[in-house]
């Protein structure tokens, strides 16, 4: 499947639901940044772009990457709208072709799941070297399949925190693992049903 599909699809994901005025957090992410001083972030995969406004309003400089064209035109537009243009920038990248340029002091990938090809562990690499010294990458996965999931697929494997943390494959006298865990929560569904639901969590800090 070609980069073009992937556009298409992504696209038509966002364009098929209206605009949320304003989108939420993911869950996980107060509970894993309230705690760190404001710099300079990056969102991987921004989506609706509940996350990156949730961090421009603790004072952090975001900037925020999607594949599709669509998610990242309304995030600037509710960037101005919410009066966060200052602290929020959203481009517009296929991550299996190019980078954002810049070092940060957070970067986070919430769900970052595709059906089509992108090399997650060679994008969460480069992105663990984009990262200052003290920096931090958050990754958060499907650690189970929801009833809403677009994948049903009952053989879906979810590589364990660690065994996402391998496939990156950093130097441990510079990045450390400083939490890989599967916890469980109960999550609502975009038709408003409800179910227990495992995240993924990873937690690297560069130390040098
Ligand atoms: C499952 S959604 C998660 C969105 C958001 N992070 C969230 O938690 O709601 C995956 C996101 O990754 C984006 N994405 C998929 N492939 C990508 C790629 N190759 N480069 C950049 N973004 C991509 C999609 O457009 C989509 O917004």
């Amino acid at each position: 499947m070609s980069t073009t599909d992937a556009v298409t699809f992504w696209n038509g994901v966002y364009a098929d639901r209206p605009a949320a005025a304003d989108p939420r957090p993911n869950t996980l992410l107060p509970e894993m940044v309230s705690s760190l001083s404001p710099g300079d972030a990056l969102d991987l995969g921004c989506g609706d772009g509940g996350d990156a406004l949730w961090l421009a309003r603790r004072g952090w400089h975001v900037t925020a990457v999607d594949i599709s064209a669509v998610a990242i035109e309304r995030l600037t537009s509710l960037a101005n709208s919410h009066g966060l243009d200052d602290r929020i920038v959203a481009e517009r990248h296929d991550l299996h072709e190019s980078f954002p340029q810049g070092g940060f002091d957070l970067i986070c990938a919430h769900y970052l799941h595709t059906p089509f090809d992108l090399d997650r562990a060679t994008v969460l690499r480069v992105g663990a070297h984009a990262l200052r010294p003290g920096g931090r990458l958050l990754v958060v996965d499907h650690g189970s399949t929801a009833p809403w999931s677009w994948n049903q697929d009952p053989d879906l494997w979810y590589p364990t925190p660690h065994e996402v943390a391998a496939g990156i494959g950093l130097d441990r006298a510079t990045w450390r693992v400083e939490r890989a865990d599967a916890p469980r929560r109960n999550a609502t569904g975009p038709d408003g049903r409800t179910a227990e639901v495992t995240d993924h969590v990873l937690l690297i800090r560069r130390t040098a």
